[in-house]
């Protein structure tokens, strides 16, 4: 980075869940299943889900008006949003062009989706840094949120017990201190094993031509076992080269607040880096996996829980469809969540 590079401010960060609780009790309605079964292979007890007319809209509005809330900017004052979704309730408009016009942000103001499925958050992070870095935008609203319910295949049971809805938001802005609130950030994929996560949409070819020979359901069709042997074996390291590119340890870290995918991976990474359970941050219990919002929504609950005290730093990592993964080492200033 050149040396004018302006450094970036986490100001404010937001979350936002829905009200309906589906349990675990609860899917055995849908099919032959336990909560012994599920909570002891991901730790999830049960996940948030919008119902009725309710979207990704709606979720990613409320948290990002908590994230402007704490950042004290005003809204007047964003200059750039960028939506983190991959399960919104449209193509387009994209859920950032939509905020746009809910929160009455002028025209002026570019809005935009990106997919990088639950690494989404920390790609939506590296590319407001390159934003404010480079001068080209200084209050960058960054909203994640996802409808999974909605594009999840409620017979499949070996995936749908996974998925949750939720939103989370991050406001950033140019640095007014010269203090950098990235240490390190790195983002990275792999299209050759993409098809281990997919949702193929349903399309159909023009009907004067031949028709493909399949029409995808818009569902989430997932290989677990598959996804999982990847998490394990190259996101742990993959946190620690993130660390180590940050100039720090992982012992003066003082959290870890991964995407929630499933306990174990999580677990995996923990034993990697040597925390102790009261540095690593999961809530995954509860809320299942909501894709990119999943680490703003450990991140602002955490501190309204009391799990994690502001004025300190975290590694955040991420790993999901493409596949895409993740990390960046951050610190987590006061009154980025007020209490
Ligand atoms: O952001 C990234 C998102 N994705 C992930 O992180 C996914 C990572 N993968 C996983 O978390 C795990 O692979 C799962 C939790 C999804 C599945 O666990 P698994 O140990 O890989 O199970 P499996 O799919 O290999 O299934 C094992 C057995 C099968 O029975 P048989 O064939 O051995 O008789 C399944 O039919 O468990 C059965 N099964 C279930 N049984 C009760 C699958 N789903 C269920 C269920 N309840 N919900």
């Amino acid at each position: 980075m050149g040396n004018d590079f302006i450094p970036l401010k986490i100001a404010g960060v937001g979350y936002y869940v829905p009200e309906t609780v589906i349990t675990n009790e609860d899917l055995k309605k849908l099919y032959d299943t336990s909560d012994e079964w599920i909570y002891t292979r991901t730790g999830i007890k049960e996940r948030r889900v919008v119902s009725g007319n309710e979207t990704a809209i709606d979720l990613g509005y409320n948290a990002a008006k908590m994230a402007l809330k704490n950042s004290g900017i005003d809204v007047k004052d964003i200059d750039c949003v960028i939506g983190a979704a991959s399960a919104p309730p449209q193509i387009y408009p994209t859920l950032a062009c939509l905020l746009q016009a809910k929160f009455g942000i002028p025209n002026h103001v570019p809005a935009f989706d990106l997919t990088a499925a639950c690494t989404g958050l920390i790609y939506a992070l590296q590319i407001a840094r390159g934003f404010i870095g480079a001068g080209i935008y200084k209050n960058i609203l960054i909203v994640a949120a996802d409808n999974n319910s909605k594009i999840t295949d409620w017979t499949d049971r070996g995936t749908s017990i996974l998925f949750g809805d939720g939103a989370g938001a991050m406001v950033v802005t140019a640095s007014d201190d010269g203090i950098d609130d990235i240490l390190s950030i790195d983002i990275s994929a792999d299209g050759s094993i993409g098809q281990l996560i997919q949702t193929n949409m349903p399309q159909e070819c023009c009907p004067l031509v031949k028709a493909a020979d399949e029409v995808g359901t818009g569902k989430i069709i997932m290989n677990g076992k598959d996804v999982y042997k990847f998490a394990v074996s190259t996101v742990p390291s993959y946190v620690e080269k993130c660390i180590e590119k940050s100039g720090m340890t992982s012992q003066e870290i003082d959290y870890l607040i991964p995407h929630q995918a499933n306990q174990r991976i999580i677990e995996s990474i923990q034993n990697r880096l040597k925390y102790s359970d009261e540095k690593v941050i999961s809530n995954i219990k509860y809320y299942g996996n909501t894709s990119a919002a999943s680490i703003p929504i450990a991140l602002a609950e955490g501190v309204e829980q009391g799990k994690i005290k502001l004025g300190s730093t975290a590694v955040l990592c991420g790993f999901g469809a493409g596949m895409t993964w993740g990390a960046a080492v951050v610190r987590l200033r006061e009154g980025i969540v007020k209490l």
